[in-house]
């Protein structure tokens, strides 16, 4: 199969990347992250998520975030939302599309949403009516795709079949997660072969966390089985608070130095994300996770 010309990068470090901090970081530092990665060229990104409070105390300033950001014309400023009440509120807050998550495990969904596969299912039936009604898009993740913390190994016609289920619904796109960052590539494009089966190439996206270091590779097979569409968080932040172990996930700095080796067009720029990142990883008080930020700082240090 060809590399395509342009991959589209939905950038996932304000909500997934900063959902997992400890300590809670300030609702202007996430504003100028979100800025400062629409000024570097990215054009969808997700900016914050409408759960329960008790569940992730690190967004619950996601409406504050949403109603201080600059709206740039042709971006899209996500929101996670589980439910019909997380919807509502993200909708209120001026989100342009939403995404709501299903997970390919039981045990998973059971401990991140607290319900079964089918109850998330059901869920989010009247999220999708309601942004029929409203013309938004809704986008769908499916967690845990290539194993899962609690169950071991997760069969890729499990995954087909939530994913099937989120299209028929009314999903625009189904973004695959390795939430654990175990896959290999080998086993992505197995993965995405076999979900293929049922929803078409073109509305597919990959979502994969480094924990083993393969999450580049995987994007590369994933790219040879057609994808064209890809998660990633700045300076590599994330991890899941329901996936213990799992780093975060793929740096956005280094899919971007990827693709352009590639010679795949993205529209964005890598200098300017390195620079969002070495903004927000000073008010963490962290060094970057991205190889690309860290190798690009000390070339920068030594001129
Ligand atoms: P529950 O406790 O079973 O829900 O949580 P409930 O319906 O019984 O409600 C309990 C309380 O939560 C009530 O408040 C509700 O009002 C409130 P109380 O009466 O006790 O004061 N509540 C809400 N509050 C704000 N916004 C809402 C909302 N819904 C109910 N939307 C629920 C069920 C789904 C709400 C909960 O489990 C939850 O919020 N889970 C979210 C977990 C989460 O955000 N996990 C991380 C994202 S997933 C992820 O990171 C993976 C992904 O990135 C892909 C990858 O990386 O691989 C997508
Ligand atoms: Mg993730």
């Amino acid at each position: 199969m060809m590399l395509p010309e342009r991959v589209r990068i939905v950038e996932v470090g304000p909500r997934d990347g900063l959902q997992n901090e400890q300590g809670q970081v300030r609702a202007e530092d996430k504003v100028a992250l979100v800025d400062a990665l629409v000024a570097a060229g990215l054009e969808h990104v997700e900016v914050g998520s409408f759960v329960s409070p008790h569940w992730v105390p690190q967004m619950a300033d996601s409406a504050v975030v949403f109603a201080a950001i600059e709206r740039a014309p042709g971006v899209t400023y996500a929101a996670l939302t589980p439910n019909l009440q997380g919807f509502e509120a993200a909708i209120a807050a001026g989100a342009s599309e939403v995404a709501v998550f299903a997970a390919a495990s039981e045990s998973f969904s059971q401990r991140n949403i607290n319900c079964s596969i089918a109850q998330s299912l059901q869920r989010f039936e009247p999220v999708l009516a309601a942004a029929v009604a409203q013309g938004i898009k809704v986008r769908g993740y499916v967690s845990c795709v290539l194993g899962c913390p609690y169950e071991g190994d997760v069969a890729p016609e499990r995954v087909r079949d939530v994913a099937d289920a989120m299209l028929q619904m009314g999903c625009y796109e189904l973004s695959l997660g390795d939430t654990l960052g175990i896959g290999t590539p080998g086993a992505a494009r197995r993965l995405i072969d076999t979900v293929a089966q049922r929803v078409p190439r073109g509305q597919l996206a990959g979502h994969f966390h480094d924990t083993y270091g393969q999450a580049v590779a995987n994007i590369y097979a994933c790219l040879l089985e057609g994808v064209q569409v890809f998660d990633s968080s700045v300076a590599g932040l994330g991890g899941c608070p329901y996936a213990p172990g799992a780093s975060g996930n793929v740096a956005t700095e280094d899919v971007l130095y990827l693709l352009h080796g590639l010679g795949i067009s993205t529209g964005v720029d890598l200098d300017r994300v390195v620079q969002a990142g070495q903004a927000i990883m000073l008010a963490l008080g962290r060094q970057s996770a991205s190889r690309v930020a860290r190798a690009r700082s000390g070339a920068a240090g030594a001129r």
